[in-house]
């Protein structure tokens, strides 16, 4: 008879999960800030449809509500190379972390992409309205071998895996940027507010070993 020895998850995707504590009053600068940019700006078009997408990099903003989240970011960083054992015995990687935030009215959404040219890519939210229907306002992660020219045609349900998550209020959420997702439309009438970040390691790319 033969035996099955064991199964052997090969170079599975990580998305970690983080919740910063004592979020609200953070959250609370982080909305009035939104809210003064896009007095300003009309925001840029990337993957958001129907909303507003700041400019430039929202961390270089002379407030400290983006500098506690960027702290935060990379504690996060940290833990996840620990995590995952990619740090070596090197010391501690220096990340640049470029971010931007994402307001999302009714039937705003984004389409599925990636973060090219960076290692790690994530999300923190900020305000999460209670969706009506069913996935609305949800990020979902796609198996990105789905992408792949070999397996594209295939429908077999080993490459159709898909994550959807609904973030709440003080999550973060860190992936490799390769990872493929999309958010769901928003079908309340309260915004939907988050701030999506790159991170990308300074100097020592070649000798660090990344997930
Ligand atoms: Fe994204």
């Amino acid at each position: 008879m033969l035996k099955l020895k064991r199964v052997e998850l090969l170079f599975p995707s990580p998305l970690l999960h983080f919740a910063v504590p004592d979020c609200e009053p953070l959250n609370e600068d982080l909305l009035r800030l939104g809210h003064r940019l896009r007095e300003h700006s009309p925001g840029i078009r990337r993957s958001n449809r129907q909303g507003w997408h700041s400019g430039g990099n929202l961390f270089r903003e002379a407030s400290s509500a983006v500098s506690v989240l960027e702290s935060w970011i990379h504690i996060a960083l940290s833990a996840a190379m620990d995590k995952l054992s990619a740090r070596g015995d090197g010391p501690d990687p220096r990340f640049h972390i470029d971010g931007w935030m994402n307001i999302n009215p009714l039937g705003g959404f984004n389409a599925p992409h990636t973060h090219p040219d960076c290692h790690w890519s994530g999300v923190y939210y900020v305000r999460q309205p209670r969706p009506r229907s069913r996935n609305a306002g949800m990020i979902e992660f796609i198996d990105p071998r789905r992408e792949l020219n070999e397996y594209k045609g295939l429908r077999i349900k080993v490459y159709k895996g898909r994550r959807a998550l609904l973030g709440q209020p003080g999550e973060l959420y860190l992936f490799p940027s390769y990872l493929l997702h999309m958010v769901y439309p928003n079908d309340s009438e309260e915004e939907r507010v988050s701030i999506a970040f790159n991170a990308t390691l300074k100097g020592t790319e070649e000798d660090v070993e990344i997930p």
